[in-house]
This record gives C-alpha cells, sequence and structure tokens, in this order.
C-alpha cells in the first residue's frame, strides 16, 4: 500500500481525524479570542462532526453489504477508528459545554436542562463504554456476544439522542430538519441490510 494511503486506515486515520478535528475547533474558538459565542459555535460543530462519523461508522457494515465496492469496504474495514474518532469529537463537545458552563453560567442554564443531563449522561456514558471496546484486548474482554449487543444498544441510543438532539431545535430552526436525514437514513439501510441477511439462510 502507497505510504500516503496508510494514513488513511487504521488508526493513523483516527489520529488524522481527531488532530484535525482539535485544530479546527481551537481555531474556530480562537476566532474572536475564546468569547462565549465562539465556544458555543464548537458546541454545535463538534455536534455536526460526531454526526458525520457517527452516521460512517454504524452504516459501514450495511453499506459495504448492500454495494460492495472498494470505498464501502474501506468503510467497513475502518469503522473502528471513524468510532473512535466520533468519540474524540465528542469529547471536544464535552470541554466546549464544560468552557461554556464555567464563562457563561446563565446562558448555560438556559440552554440545559435536567432531561439533556440525563440523557446526554447516558449517551456518554455509552460512548465511555464503547470506546473501552474498542481494543483488540477489551473486545476480547468482554466476549463476542456481550460485545455485539452493548455496540448495538449503544449505536441505536445515540441514533435517538442525535434525533432528539437535532429534532428538538427544528420549531425555531426548520432547516435542522435536515439533519435528520442521515440519520434516518442510517436506519433505514440497517433495516434492510438486516432483513437482506435474514433471507440468506433461507435462500441457501
Ligand atoms: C450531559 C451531556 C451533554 C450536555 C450537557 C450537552 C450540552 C449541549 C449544549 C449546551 C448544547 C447547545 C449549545 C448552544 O446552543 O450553544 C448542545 C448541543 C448539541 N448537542 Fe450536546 N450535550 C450533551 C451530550 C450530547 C450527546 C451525547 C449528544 C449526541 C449523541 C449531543 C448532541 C448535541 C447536538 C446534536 C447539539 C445541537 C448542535 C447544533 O445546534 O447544531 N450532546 N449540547
Amino acid at each position: 500500500m502507497p505510504t500516503h494511503q496508510k494514513w488513511f486506515e487504521g488508526w493513523r486515520l483516527f489520529a488524522l481525524l481527531s488532530l484535525t478535528l482539535l485544530g479546527l475547533s481551537l481555531w474556530i474558538a480562537g476566532m474572536r479570542g475564546f468569547e462565549v459565542e465562539d465556544v458555543r459555535m464548537v458546541i454545535r460543530f463538534t455536534a455536526r462532526t460526531s454526526l458525520l462519523l457517527f452516521c460512517l461508522a454504524f452504516a459501514a457494515a450495511a453499506l459495504a453489504l448492500l454495494w460492495p465496492n472498494a470505498w464501502t469496504r474501506w468503510l467497513r474495514r475502518n469503522r473502528r477508528y471513524l468510532g473512535v474518532s466520533f468519540a474524540a469529537s465528542h469529547a471536544i463537545h464535552a470541554v466546549a459545554i464544560l468552557a461554556f458552563a464555567v464563562m457563561d453560567p446563565i446562558g448555560y442554564a438556559a440552554a440545559t436542562s435536567i432531561a439533556s443531563y440525563i440523557f446526554g449522561g447516558i449517551g456518554y456514558a455509552f460512548i465511555i463504554a464503547l470506546t473501552a471496546t474498542s481494543f483488540d484486548r477489551t473486545a476480547a474482554a468482554v466476549g463476542a456476544r456481550a460485545w455485539r449487543w452493548l455496540h448495538l444498544a449503544g449505536g441505536y441510543y445515540l441514533l435517538f439522542q442525535f434525533m432528539v438532539s437535532f429534532g428538538k431545535r427544528i420549531p425555531d430552526m426548520p432547516l435542522y430538519a435536515l439533519f435528520l436525514i442521515p440519520l434516518l437514513a442510517v436506519f433505514a439501510l440497517r433495516m434492510i441490510a438486516m432483513a437482506l441477511r435474514a433471507q440468506v439462510p433461507l435462500r441457501a
């Protein structure tokens, strides 16, 4: 494999994506000198980069099954690294949330609720559990069955969390409905792939 391509595979891909996200987040935060509005922009930016990385990782296997080609094979091969990059993106989301809370406690209280702590907290618990079990050794330690259930439950929970977090902003900003399109597409792709897999043993 040519050297430049190796940067787009495995842990190097993770390093490339997470360092790029970190750099862009710092750049956005520094745009007007680390004002509250800049920090809020980082929260929104990382919510969107997380959406993209999450959708790619969670749809990878279904896409590779439905349209086998070089790109979908790359996606499936690298879904773990895209998933861990999603976690890095959400770690920046968390740091920016903390900065927002410290810099503007009144604005922060107005932007959050008990529900955002409960649902967001469960979301972060899943992100930590999914990331912790995304290494060969830890994945082997939990066992294939538990790993599958954890990653399935975590994935669908996060899909739901994205739907709610973007969806609740639609009444004020109708264009936010556009963010639901990739989420619904991922769900549909997974359902179609599941139905196809269930049919294959019957055909054989
Ligand atoms: C305790 C955990 C969390 C807290 C306290 C929190 C807090 C926030 C806050 C304050 C904002 C609004 C920023 C602003 O209006 O300036 C926001 C936006 C958002 N968050 Fe989080 N969040 C949490 C976890 C999560 C998780 C787990 C997800 C997704 C899996 C998520 C997805 C989003 C999305 C989609 C937005 C909207 C971004 C936009 O406007 O484009 N959050 N969050």
